[in-house]
């Protein structure tokens, strides 16, 4: 019978279905032992992690049966993929299967940002009933500018243009397009230019790491709002932090940051004043995606080893 090690937290349900197939070894707080993973990972044949478990060479050296990695999510960036692929070691993300909770929270962060939400609250909360002294916005005819059109990138776009929001798009590696679709393609500088809300879906790589940094925010000519659920270093933090302190943006929704958990040292910079929403890497965990997200990791390892 093979062996299964989860070393993050997956649906019930899902679970139960693999131990009824398999010998399971279910750790949701294993990640955080990474001496201990090296030690036991020999025995097993497939690995299911979401994005905290380190999947380094040295790990991999270790792995002597491993066939199979399943990522509850997606972004790849904590495995060495190269290393899998030398070592025949197949990975198989959850491509989409969180992508509608993260639109909806991309949704819900650019009106509560457009509308200062985050700032009324605090006023109203402290006493000081800020109904004239705060300038709230409509969504209607705003331009979001979306970077990375991938399937997080595309459903926020379709998501995004039911609730009024002209659709602005830069993706590298994404050429063609029919013209009749309703959305606009341009180069990267001009979506910044152009854009009222700037959401990123961009995986991090050399090439996006610290992509909106100074120079970029400089650029940005409609004080948008920024968020960023795709890796925090695609965001130069301190430069985001500058660039609002400067009036140059006028708000941000954060999911993800360069450390996680956040540090103090980057929270020390946060003030009640600022426009801005923290959450913790939650934008694409819903109870129904974490369902989606289980399932069909737990479909593609039977498929596998079957
Ligand atoms: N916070 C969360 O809970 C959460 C949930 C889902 C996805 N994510 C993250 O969101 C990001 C996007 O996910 P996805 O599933 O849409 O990925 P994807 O691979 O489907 O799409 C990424 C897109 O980015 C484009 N791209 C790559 N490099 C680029 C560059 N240098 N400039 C412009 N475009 C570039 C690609 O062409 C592709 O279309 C990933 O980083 C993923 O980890 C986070």
């Amino acid at each position: 019978m093979n062996k299964i090690l989860v070393t993050e937290f997956i649906n019930k349900q899902s679970l139960d279905r693999l131990n009824k197939v398999f010998k399971v070894h279910y750790d949701e707080k294993l990640w955080k032992n990474s001496k201990k993973i090296i030690e036991i990972i020999k025995d097993f044949d497939c690995l299911i992690v979401r994005n905290k478990t380190l999947i380094n060479k040295r790990l991999l050296d270790k792995a002597k049966k491993i066939r199979f990695i399943g990522r509850l999510g997606v972004g790849l960036d904590n495995i060495d993929v190269k290393n899998c692929h030398l070592k025949n070691i197949y990975i198989q993300p959850a491509t989409g299967m969180n992508a509608d909770s993260v639109a909806e929270y991309v949704a819900s962060c650019s009106m509560s940002l457009i509308k200062k939400i985050p700032l009324f609250h605090e006023g109203t909360l402290r006493g000081r009933w800020p109904r004239t002294t705060i300038k709230s916005e409509e969504m209607n005819g705003k331009n979001i500018g979306i970077i990375g059109f991938g399937s997080v990138g595309k459903k926020v776009s379709e998501y995004c243009s039911r609730i009024g929001l002209n659709i602005l798009i830069y993706d590298k590696y994404f050429v063609k397009f029919k013209k009749k679709n309703k959305f606009k393609f341009l180069n990267l500088i001009n979506l910044l230019k152009k854009s009222d809300i700037i959401s990123l879906h961009i995986p991090l790589s050399k090439q996006t790491k610290n992509l909106i940094n100074k120079g970029a925010f400089l650029k940005m000519k409609k004080k948008p709002v920024i968020i960023n659920t795709s890796r925090g270093s695609v965001i130069n933090e301190k430069d985001l932090i500058d660039a609002y302190n400067k009036n140059l943006i006028s708000g941000f929704a954060l999911d993800v940051f360069e450390n996680e958990p956040v540090k103090r040292k980057f929270l020390k910079k946060i003030n009640k004043k600022m426009n801005c929403i923290l959450t913790p890497h939650i934008s694409g965990i819903t109870q129904q995606s974490n369902i989606r997200v289980s399932d069909f990791i737990v479909d593609k390892v039977i498929d596998f080893f079957n």
